[in-house]
C-alpha cells in the first residue's frame, strides 16, 4: 500500500481524485485551505494523494529514464505509472484518468462542466507527469488528456489543482446556499466566457461611483442592467 494518504474519508463523496505525483508537499497547501477543503469537510469530495515514487523501480526507486533515439532529458516510465494506475483501478475500476498534457484539449468552463459528476459520484486519477515529458505508451491508460493552455509547464501539479477546484465549485453545495456556480454568466461557447461588472461597498470610491441602479433594489432593472453590460473575456 503506497503512503501519502491524507484524505476525509466519505464513501458517499460527489467526486473523489486520487493523485499521482512525486509533489504531494507543493499541492496540499491549496487543496487544505481553500474552498476545496471546504468541500472535503462537507462530504462533497475527497481528495487522496499516491505517491509515484513507491512504485519506483530498483533500489532508487527510479521512475524515469533517458528518451530511447537520444534527446535531452528524462521520462515518466511506464511500469512505476501502470503498477501505481492499475493498483488504483483494482480498487474501482470506474476511475477515470485524467492526463495533464500541453497537447491536450483545451480545458475550458464547458469542458469543466462535462466532467463535473452529475447523478453519479466521479472518481478521477490525475496522474502529473514531470521531467520532459512520459513514454508515449502511458497514453493507453488515459481517458482525458487536458491542456490548460498553449505553453509548457515544469509538471503537472499546477494544471491538477486547476483542474480540480474548477470541476469541484460546479458540484452544488460547494460554493454555499446560492449555487453561485449556476449564476455565473458563462456562456456554453468552448471558448467563450461571459461576465457583466460586478460591485461592492463603498458606493462612492474616490469619486468613482457604482452605477445607480445597481443601487435600486430593482431587481428586474438590475437584471436588464447586467445583460446590456455582458462582456466578452478578452483574448
Ligand atoms: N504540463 C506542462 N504544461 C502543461 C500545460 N500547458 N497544460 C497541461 N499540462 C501541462
Amino acid at each position: 500500500m503506497p503512503g501519502g494518504f491524507y484524505v476525509i474519508i466519505c464513501p458517499m463523496s460527489k467526486i473523489k481524485f486520487t493523485i499521482i505525483t512525486l509533489f504531494e508537499e507543493a499541492m496540499r497547501p491549496y487543496l487544505e485551505a481553500s474552498m476545496m477543503w471546504k468541500a472535503a469537510e462537507k462530504g462533497l469530495a475527497e481528495f487522496e494523494f499516491v505517491n509515484l515514487r513507491d512504485y519506483g523501480l530498483g533500489p532508487h526507486k527510479s521512475v524515469d529514464d533517458t528518451p530511447y533515439g537520444g534527446g535531452d532529458g528524462m521520462l515518466l516510465r511506464c511500469e512505476p505509472v501502470f503498477a501505481a494506475i492499475e493498483e488504483i483501478k483494482e480498487k474501482d475500476p470506474s476511475a477515470e484518468v485524467i492526463l495533464p498534457t500541453p497537447a491536450g484539449r483545451l480545458w475550458t468552463q464547458k469542458y469543466a462542466k462535462e466532467l463535473s459528476p452529475k447523478t453519479t459520484p466521479k472518481h478521477y486519477i490525475i496522474l502529473c507527469p514531470h521531467y520532459e515529458g512520459y513514454d508515449e505508451r502511458i497514453l493507453k491508460l488515459v481517458d482525458h488528456k487536458i491542456s490548460l493552455g498553449r505553453y509548457v509547464l515544469t509538471g503537472g501539479e499546477l494544471p491538477a489543482l486547476i483542474i480540480i477546484d474548477s470541476i469541484t465549485r460546479l458540484i452544488p453545495g460547494v460554493l454555499g446556499g446560492e449555487t453561485s456556480a449556476e449564476i455565473e454568466s458563462f456562456s456554453d461557447d468552448e471558448n467563450e466566457l461571459i461576465e457583466y461588472p460586478q460591485y461592492t461597498k463603498p458606493a462612492d470610491f474616490r469619486g468613482d461611483k457604482v452605477p445607480e441602479v445597481l443601487l435600486s433594489g430593482h431587481h428586474q432593472k438590475v437584471d436588464e442592467w447586467r445583460k446590456a453590460h455582458m462582456k466578452k473575456a478578452e483574448n
